[in-house]
């Protein structure tokens, strides 16, 4: 979604500009836009509809040279895709600003701006707020005050960014929502929304607090929260790698993040697991007390990390822990019957995402025994605003669609089902076995992964398909929600996920030779209920497309493709059965021929409600 940077910087700031944006790009976009403060003291501007790439184009045929500028990928909300609603906006020729976020009562400012003889080029919230700090100007304001006084005026979440043309060596960003870092080198400045941008001048940062207003000058940054005072913000060091990320091998970032799932599911344990125990210390200093409190569990999540908390469900309510599992954008407005001793977990990749961290917010206002996050971010906003995390540890995901963060993110939940098992009365015994089990991932992802041609061969059948139905049962419908989802989001076929003793129940007046039914049948306790869906699938001369264990029983047949899955126990089926339907998707959207890394339309770190 959105991404900003910005610079002071001593020397030329373009290349760190576009490199930042680069670095933003897998956030999710549609048009991106820099404003660079030239010698001669005036703004410079180039915006392009389309990829970064389109932007470094302009930039080769017309340079913007300057030591301070702003620059900004747009996810769009307000007004659609086209150049004059790409940022950084300009007011006066003077003043130019980008945002990220939702203004929300950008139709009452408009009104008066229009009152005030301002003039609109865009039909962005943004062009508001630029606007809103020019007027503050004209009554005599300092740039930070004007940007604070603004603040105060606008509803909604945002974080934005904005450089005068009377002020060349001066930049000032502002935070009300989405995140906003600050890092620095000895004798320069800069922003941006996350560290990935940052990583090439610094590891080196601080977080913006909602409500701050930085004045960056060089060297000298000066942070003052909401009320105008003077604030420092801890400085912080990250972990990540600063090598922008490298295909190697693979065509898609997507291929690659889904072979790279043994390792990652490797790394997220290292360290966990001792003899036949996962340790607890794993998900935090205070985890032992924690989960002791601990009567049940609220998951909140969005995207396919709610699909890791469905499946979570099934192994926390196994281990006797009742669980409820929520969207997290429907949580956050919903009124609650509070229950003692919720232990409330959100799930995220990104650690970033708007109603993920509102919901949790909302939780915490209901009191709860304490907070947990699984996440793949360290520096994230979820990870600091919870007692516990669980780090996934799985290296920067850059796909858009989340292929390695969620086998991950179901790895840290079964264990941490395992360490709430034990307060369960399940003696050690479950726990050795299920810790043995969870063991074999790495090598049981491998073999999956070994189905990759045969699934390329399979995914021939999807090409001219306008729909697709999935189904599983029991811990495997999540998994068939997952795999209907990521279809739908790289290939655009339109997918629907059904329990499938659900079929009966509607979905099964779309069934006929054109519509393909995708189904996961591990070899669990509900493999013969499964087995009469299929038939009732067949019977109505539907195609089926199984992913199926050997001992399953289920058989070829002109109307009926299995691909089998080597035999898994039951306590990590919903990992490995992720895979294939991972590849299946994977592999209609080549022959498809979308944009894998960056489907249309989505964002990788949904910082917007
Ligand atoms: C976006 C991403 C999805 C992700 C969802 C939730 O839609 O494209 O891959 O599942 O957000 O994101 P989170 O970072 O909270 O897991």
């Amino acid at each position: 979604m959105c991404g900003i940077v910005g610079a002071v910087r001593n020397s030329d700031a373009s290349g760190f500009l576009l490199e930042g944006l680069r670095r933003l790009e897998y956030r999710g976009y549609d048009s991106a836009g820099v404003v660079i403060i030239n010698q001669d003291g005036d703004l410079e501007r180039a915006r392009t509809v389309g990829k970064v790439a389109e932007l470094e184009h302009a930039l080769n045929q017309a340079p913007l040279m300057g030591m301070t500028g702003i620059a900004h990928t747009r996810w769009a909300t307000h007004g659609g895709v086209t150049e004059p609603n790409a940022h950084p906006h300009i007011c006066n020729g003077t003043l130019a600003l980008v945002c990220n976020g939702i203004v929300e009562n950008h139709e009452t400012l408009r009104q008066k701006q229009h009152e005030a003889g301002l003039a609109f080029t865009s039909q962005t919230d943004t062009e508001v707020v630029v606007h809103q700090v020019y007027l503050h100007l004209q009554k005599g304001l300092d740039l930070a005050d004007a940007v604070r006084a603004t603040m105060k005026e606008l509803e909604g979440s945002f974080a934005l960014a904005v450089v005068h043309a009377g002020e060349p060596d001066r930049l000032v960003a502002a935070r009300q929502g989405p995140p906003l870092l600050l890092g620095r080198t000895d004798d320069e400045s800069f922003i941006a929304s996350d560290i990935n941008a940052l990583l090439p001048v610094t590891r080196q940062y601080q977080v913006l607090e909602n409500g701050d207003v930085v004045d960056l000058r060089g060297a000298n940054c000066l942070i003052k929260d909401r009320t105008g005072v003077v604030v420092d913000r801890l400085v912080r060091t990250s972990s990540q790698s600063g090598d922008s990320a490298d295909l190697g091998e693979y065509r898609h970032f997507m291929q690659k993040e889904i072979h790279e799932q043994p390792r990652a599911v490797a790394d997220t344990l290292e360290g966990r697991l001792r003899g036949d125990q996962v340790l607890e210390d794993s998900f935090g200093r205070e985890a032992t007390r924690i989960f002791d409190a601990t009567r049940q569990v609220c998951i909140i999540a969005c995207g396919t990390s709610y699909h890791a908390g469905l499946v979570a469900r099934h192994w926390l309510e196994y281990v006797g822990v009742p669980c409820e599992v929520e969207v997290a954008s429907e949580y956050r407005y919903r009124r609650h019957a509070s229950r003692e001793g919720t232990l409330v977990v959100t799930i995220s990749q990104s650690g970033e995402t708007a109603d993920t961290l509102a919901a949790l917010e909302e939780a915490k206002r209901q009191g709860v025994a304490g907070s947990l996050v699984v996440c793949n971010v360290p520096e994230s906003s979820l990870v600091r605003e919870s007692d516990l995390a669980f780090m996934t540890h799985c290296g920067p995901e850059i796909g858009v669609a989340s292929t390695k963060t969620f086998v991950s993110a179901m790895t840290g939940l079964l264990l941490l089902a395992l360490a709430l098992s034990r307060r369960r009365g399940f003696d050690s015994g479950f726990e050795a076995h299920v810790v043995h089990q969870i063991r074999t991932l790495p090598a049981a992802l491998e073999s999956a992964l070994g189905m990759e041609t045969a699934i390329a061969n399979m995914a021939q059948a999807f090409g001219d398909k306008q729909n697709a139905l999935f189904l599983g049962r029991g811990a495997h419908f999540p998994i068939a929600m997952e795999g209907a989802l990521k279809l739908k989001e790289i290939s655009y076929i339109h997918a629907e996920a059904y329990a499938a003793g659900e079929l009966k129940h509607g979905p099964l007046a779309l069934v006929d030779e054109r519509m393909p039914v995708v189904a996961v049948a591990p070899n669990d306790l509900l493999i013969e209920k499964l087995k009469s869906n299929l038939e009732e699938v067949r019977a109505r001369g539907g195609r089926l497309y199984l992913f199926a264990d050997p001992a399953s029983g289920l058989i070829e047949s002109e109307d009926v493709q299995v691909l089998h899955v080597a035999p898994v126990d039951s306590a990590i089926a919903p990992i490995i059965y992720t895979v294939p339907l991972q590849l299946l998707s994977y592999h209609v959207a080549l022959i498809k021929g979308t944009d894998v890394d960056k489907p249309r339309n989505l964002a990788k770190s949904v910082t917007v409600e």
